[in-house]
């Protein structure tokens, strides 16, 4: 708890170009749940160097993704809008979570697998470990409920496991914290394969929607999306490209699936594909149009940058002394 009111932490990694995966399974989340939470959304650029990165490109995604958090409408006077390598804790704390995770857990991780085999030259220890610093990211705010699209609730569970184990020996350290999964858009698929997910990394540009695409691009690329031959518009796991576009309607609407597909009831393909083309068009507008505002003002955005790292530093340091403590390091000297 902070000031009376729970307490939220959710991040991004600032690889590759966000899709409207990332929006609708999180972004648009964290807008909902804003008011009600205390919240710390972080840019972890911490977990973008287990895959190699250019450097420069590094330091501009980052920059543009935590622009893109304040475009999105979180305000920063009232979310905690940081980067997760201006706060030292999230890796100390990393460092002390890592001796209550066991090796076993950590292979288990589907996220690993899949990062394995796609940079097979490159299986650093980091990204065998990558969960473990996402659960000090969320242990060190005490967080109560973390909104992640369903591709993480694994990495999420492990972080129940690690605070309930700490807890166990050391007493009550540590807030366990909820996942939170929205009801429509946790897991968009690829517009070019539906049965896998929509992925930032995809090779195929036309598999995932861009946040910054222009109107004429998304539009191409959803009269383009993969569906099937069944010719009539469902809600069926039998049907997944017809189901996938179906979410992401529902999603940038706020209709549920049944309202739909009575909607579309009698009509092709032909125009359920251009209808989600405009709705994703005009929910990533107002988007596009304030991050192009935003970028220009640099003073504004550094003391956004400024401001909100001495705020996440404030409260990560408060839970690792604890965590010290706890574990037995020896108190410092004023
Ligand atoms: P990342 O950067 O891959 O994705 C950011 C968020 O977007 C969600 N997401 C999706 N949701 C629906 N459909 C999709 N196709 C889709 N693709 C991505 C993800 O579930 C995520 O919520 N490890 C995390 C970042 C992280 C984090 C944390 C998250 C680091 N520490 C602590 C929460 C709490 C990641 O790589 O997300």
């Amino acid at each position: 708890m902070i000031d009376g009111k729970k307490v939220l932490f959710s991040g991004m990694q600032a690889t590759g170009n966000l899709t409207l995966g990332n929006y609708l399974g999180a972004l648009k989340n964290w807008l909902t749940l804003s008011d009600e939470y205390e919240c710390f959304y972080s840019v972890v650029d911490l977990h973008s160097i287990t895959v190699r990165q250019n450097p420069a490109e590094l330091r501009k995604r980052a920059r543009s993704l935590l622009t893109l958090y304040i475009a999105a409408g979180l305000d920063p006077k009232k979310n905690c809008i940081y980067y997760q390598s201006h706060v030292s804790g999230h890796a100390e704390l990393s460092w002390i979570l890592s001796c209550f995770t066991y090796m076993g857990e950590l292979n288990r991780m589907t996220q690993f697998k899949d990062k394995a085999a796609k940079h097979a030259d490159n299986i650093n220890a980091g990204l065998f470990t990558y969960p473990v610093l996402m659960a000090a990211d969320i242990l060190l705010y005490q967080a109560d409920v973390v909104p992640v699209g369903v591709d993480q609730m694994q990495h999420l569970e492990l972080t129940r496991n690690i605070a309930e184990r700490f807890n166990n020996i050391y007493g009550d350290v540590f807030t366990v914290p909820e996942a939170y999964v929205g009801k429509v858009g946790a897991k968009i698929m690829s517009l070019q394969d539906p049965s896998r997910k929509m992925s930032k990394s995809d090779e195929n540009p036309n598999a995932s929607i861009y946040l910054m695409d222009d109107p004429d691009t998304i539009m191409r690329k959803f009269k383009r999306a993969v569906t099937d031959s069944e010719g009539c518009i469902r809600y069926s796991e039998q049907q997944p490209g017809i189901k996938n576009l179906l979410d992401i309607y529902c999603a940038c609407t706020g209709k549920t699936p049944q309202e739909a597909v009575k909607e579309f009831e009698g009509k092709g393909y032909g125009e359920l594909k251009p209808a989600v083309g405009e709705a994703v068009i005009s929910v990533l507008r107002p988007l596009q149009e304030e991050m192009k505002r935003l970028s220009g003002d640099k003073a504004y955005i550094d003391s956004v940058i400024k401001e909100n790292a001495e705020k996440a530093n404030y409260y990560a340091m408060k839970t690792l002394r604890k965590v010290q403590r706890k574990v037995g390091f020896p108190d410092r000297i004023r």
